[in-house]
């Protein structure tokens, strides 16, 4: 196993990219081999939505604030078993449908939603070195990161890998819908006002479109701990 880089503060590696795209995969085995955690800030995104429920986005800001005042995130252990726990309790299990991660979608271009979870994910990676995936690790919420990588594929690709993992989970999707889905995510995500999805400066642009999932760890890994 490669050597992870030593730092004096937290090692901070960022990984962003659009919906399906595997950032999830990688960011856990990521983080495995480098012995660190791994922040899924989507899951973030998506436990608010569900917790808050259909239309939150349309509440006023001062409600927002209030309701987000009382979400309190943390992380328990690393790599793969890292866990994210909202109030001290694991994450819903229904926050992985298309449906729920609309919804994030939808909250997450509202601004008093964008500021709570910056502030809550920079809190967590100043104590804790992190592999963070998300849309705006990189460029927003850690532009000092050590590491930034920012992983594409092709739409239709994006979501046969989607429905592949809903298929594992029990929850199969049909692909054109699973597709639609992520579209209309990619156009909500990439034209935002606030921090739109796009590579940060500096980071290294993973294709994954035709490579497998361990060609992808190994040249993100290559990246971190052979090049140093
Ligand atoms: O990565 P995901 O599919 O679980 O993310 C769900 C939604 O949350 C995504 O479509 C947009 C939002 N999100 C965001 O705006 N910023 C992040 N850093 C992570 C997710």
């Amino acid at each position: 196993m490669p050597s992870a880089p030593r730092t004096a503060s937290p090692l901070i590696v960022t990984l962003d990219g659009p919906a399906g795209v595997g950032k999830s995969s990688i960011a856990s085995r990521l983080a495995g081999e480098l012995g660190i955690a791994f922040l899924d800030t989507g899951a973030m995104f998506r436990a608010a939505a569900y917790t808050l429920g259909e239309g939150a986005w349309d509440w006023t800001q001062g409600i927002l604030q209030q309701k987000l005042g009382d979400f309190e995130f943390s992380l328990r252990g690393s790599g793969k078993d890292t866990e994210l726990l909202l109030n001290g309790q694991p994450l819903p299990g229904d926050i992985r449908t298309e449906q729920t991660g609309l919804w994030a979608s939808q909250l997450a271009v509202v601004p008093s939603v964008r500021a709570y979870m910056k502030m809550a994910q920079i809190f967590l990676g100043q104590t804790t070195s992190l592999v963070a995936e998300g849309r705006d690790m990189g460029s927003v919420v850690f532009p000092g990161a050590q590491f930034k990588f920012f992983l594409d594929a092709e739409p239709e690709e994006r979501a046969r890998r989607r429905c592949r993992q809903l298929e594992a989970q029990g929850k199969p999707a049909p692909l054109a819908e699973t597709l639609a889905a992520i579209t209309q995510r990619d156009h909500q995500d990439r034209t935002r006002s606030i921090a739109p999805m796009k590579p940060a400066e500096g980071a290294v642009v993973v294709d994954t479109t035709h490579i497998t999932e361990n060609e992808v760890l190994e040249k993100v890994l290559a990246v971190v701990c052979g090049q140093r």
